[in-house]
């Protein structure tokens, strides 16, 4: 046998394995890459050089969680340019009758799209963090992906390119392609397409219906709850910690330049993700060994996208961890629901609800049964309105 005939059967080996953990279940998934063509989008050029060093880094926090901020209006370029996106899509392994709608996925900021697909690597047949194992349960369809900067997809420029509005881009075309049926695999035209976000997944789903209203007929926003002040304690608590500085063996210099961050331990991962003692402690150390840098850009330019829906007439859905740190500061109670920013966003439309969970953290699929207490009333929702 030839060396490059053993190799090839070696990955044969390792995606049958990696899908048969799958198929043995109720659904199946296949991963492909998509292109994604960036043409003249809007950009904010950051306000200072790319980082030297962790000091750079460390005094840049200084600045960010000063008292006195810029209202200055950012400087503003366009960027052109081409990108791979990871993709994975779900489907039931029965044929099911709810299968006209499809799901888009898209996660936030620490983790890739696993997040939605969450095993511990010592029970792999324990489904209670599974968004996706729950989803396709119901009969669903689901695409995910790995957003742009994220291992998989494109580890672009993490000031100039890993940006808020290419971001939403790639979330516009990933959906423009499903719905014409032109991603690279066979996939049935949906006749409804429903996005659900994690966090900084749930910022450009909200923009998505923001900016264009048709492409999404439901949204689905955990995680979220349109008050950005908080922030400030998420990436304090992050040092802005430059990522191979935290570890150059997992996030080499050479892939993972200065401007993707990330945080120094699973204690400031439980802080920021995870309400005690609401969760197992093996999936915040498996949290933490999974763990995805984020990009200065991408946080930088997040106040740039649009937040206001009034252009969107379909049904939205609200779910946060009560005890959410990064949008609640560790307290929800009267920041999601009638009255409040999170719903006047989206004035467009009167079928809004929100589903506040009781103890759960910000990561609210890693904590403990959250296919009972978080996904089961998405699925619920999800059915009462015929998706
Ligand atoms: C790029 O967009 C800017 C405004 O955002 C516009 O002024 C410019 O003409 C566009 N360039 C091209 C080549 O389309
Ligand atoms: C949905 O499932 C039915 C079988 O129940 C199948 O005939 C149909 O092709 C499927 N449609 C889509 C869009 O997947
Ligand atoms: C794996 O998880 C399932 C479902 O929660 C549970 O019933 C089973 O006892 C677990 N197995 C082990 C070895 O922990
Ligand atoms: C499909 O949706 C209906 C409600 O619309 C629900 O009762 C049913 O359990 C779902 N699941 C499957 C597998 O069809
Ligand atoms: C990481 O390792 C590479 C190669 O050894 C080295 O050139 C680079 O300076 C290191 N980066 C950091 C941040 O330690
Ligand atoms: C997510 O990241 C972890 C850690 O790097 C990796 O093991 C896993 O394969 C990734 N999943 C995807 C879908 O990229
Ligand atoms: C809805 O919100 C928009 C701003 O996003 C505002 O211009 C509009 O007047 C509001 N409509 C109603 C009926 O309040
Ligand atoms: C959360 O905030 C509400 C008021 O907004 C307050 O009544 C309640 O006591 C707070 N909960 C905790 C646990 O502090
Ligand atoms: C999980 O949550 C559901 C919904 O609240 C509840 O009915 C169920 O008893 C919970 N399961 C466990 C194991 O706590």
């Amino acid at each position: 046998m030839t060396p490059s005939f053993i190799l090839s059967l070696l990955v044969t080996a390792v995606l049958a394995k990696k899908h048969s953990v799958k198929t043995e279940s109720h659904y199946q998934c296949q991963t492909f890459s998509v292109p994604i063509q960036v043409d003249n989008v809007t950009t904010v050029v950051l306000p200072f050089p790319p980082l030297k060093d962790q000091y750079q880094a460390t005094s840049l926090l200084d600045s960010i969680t000063d008292r006195y901020q810029s209202t200055a209006p950012p400087q503003l370029t366009t960027l052109t340019g081409s990108y791979n996106i990871e993709a994975e899509y779900c489907q039931p392994t029965t044929p099911s009758s709810n299968n006209s709608t499809l799901q888009i996925l898209t996660h936030g900021i620490g983790f890739n799209r696993t997040y939605w697909d969450f095993y511990l690597p010592s029970n792999q047949s324990d489904t209670q963090y599974s968004y996706i194992s729950s989803a396709t349960a119901a009969g669903h369809s689901t695409l995910s992906y790995n957003r742009l900067g994220i291992r998989g997809s494109t580890l672009a420029n993490p000031y100039t390119e890993v940006q808020a509005s290419v971001q939403l881009d790639v979330l516009v075309q990933l959906t423009t392609l499903a719905r014409q049926g032109k991603l690279p695999i066979y996939l049935p035209i949906p006749q409804k397409v429903i996005h659900v976000g994690h966090s900084y997944g749930s910022q450009l789903t909200n923009a998505l219906a923001a900016a264009f209203p048709t492409l999404t007929d439901g949204v689905v926003l955990t995680g979220f709850s349109h008050q950005y002040q908080y922030q400030t304690l998420f990436v304090a608590n992050s040092n802005l910690l430059i990522a191979s500085v935290f570890n150059n063996q997992t996030f080499p210099s050479s892939l993972y330049s200065t401007g993707y961050q990330t945080w120094p331990s699973q204690w400031s991962n439980q802080y920021s993700f995870f309400a005690y003692p609401a969760f197992d402690p093996a999936v915040l150390a498996q949290a933490e060994a999974t763990k995805q840098p984020f990009t200065i850009g991408e946080f930088i330019s997040s106040k740039t996208l649009p937040t206001e829906a009034p252009g969107f007439k379909g049904p939205v859905l609200y779910v946060v961890g009560q005890e959410d740190l990064i949008f609640c500061a560790s307290n929800c109670t009267g920041l999601v629901g009638p009255g409040t920013a999170a719903f006047n966003a989206f004035n467009g439309t009167s079928d809004i609800q929100a589903v506040i969970v009781p103890h759960l953290g910000h990561g609210l699929n890693l904590h403990l049964n959250a296919s009972g207490l978080v996904y089961a009333p998405i699925n619920d929702w999800v059915s009462r309105h015929g998706f």
